[in-house]
């Protein structure tokens, strides 16, 4: 089965590749030529998740999925949520993101924090969303250097690594992504069954 997926993220591809099983064919948008940045004008994971899939839906009239995904942090609200990608500005690198993030929490003792992803799939023009959520803890520096995002300062819960001090195997055993996937890979192995 083929499908796009509907990310410039080149970590979200890797992440996402080595999760689906090999009859899964995925293509990504770099492999397309495809290089523009779709705007995420929603304020929630699932209308951003939804908006991505659509576009690319409908532009290769293809089956498609896409992800949102962020962090969201008691003390501060639940920000940056949707914004993590562009916390500190619109073209903010990972490290500006961090470093903000951890200059807002300085001084704070709750360091609660969750990872969010919505998988949002398109196939044969019906919409379907599969979400997974890891809950854990921000340090108080950053530690590690796989990954990317917020990777160096989160510490998921029953672990006392952050996820960029773990391999790419390791973060997939915890990830809001790997647990997103997993539901939408039981879908489609279902879904597949009975068409
Ligand atoms: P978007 O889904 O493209 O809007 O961006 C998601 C942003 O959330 C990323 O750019 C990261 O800043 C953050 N993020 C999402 N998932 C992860 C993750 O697995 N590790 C680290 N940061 C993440």
């Amino acid at each position: 089965m083929k499908l796009i997926l509907a990310t410039q993220n080149s970590n979200k591809v890797k992440e996402i590749k080595v999760l689906l099983p090999g009859n899964f064919d995925i293509i990504s948008l770099k492999d397309l030529n495809f290089s523009e940045d779709i705007k995420e004008t929603e304020n929630t994971f699932h209308g951003n998740a939804l908006l991505k899939a659509k576009y690319i839906a409908e532009k290769f009239n293809a089956n498609v999925i896409s992800d949102d995904s962020g962090l969201e942090v008691v003390a501060l609200n639940n920000e940056p949520g949707v914004f993590s990608a562009r916390y500190f500005n619109e073209n903010a690198t990972d490290k500006e993101n961090l470093d903000f993030l951890l200059k807002n929490l300085s001084g704070k003792e709750n360091r609660k924090a969750r990872f969010v992803s919505v998988i949002c799939l398109i196939l044969d023009g019906k919409e379907y969303f599969f979400e997974g959520e890891i809950k854990g803890e921000i340090t108080f520096e950053p530690k590690g250097t796989t990954g990317f995002g917020y990777d160096p300062v989160f510490v998921p819960e029953k672990s006392h690594l952050t996820f960029a001090e773990m391999t790419l195997d390791e973060k997939n055993k915890f990830s809001h992504r790997a647990k997103a996937i997993e539901k939408l890979i039981h879908f489609l192995i279902e879904k597949l069954k009975v068409d």
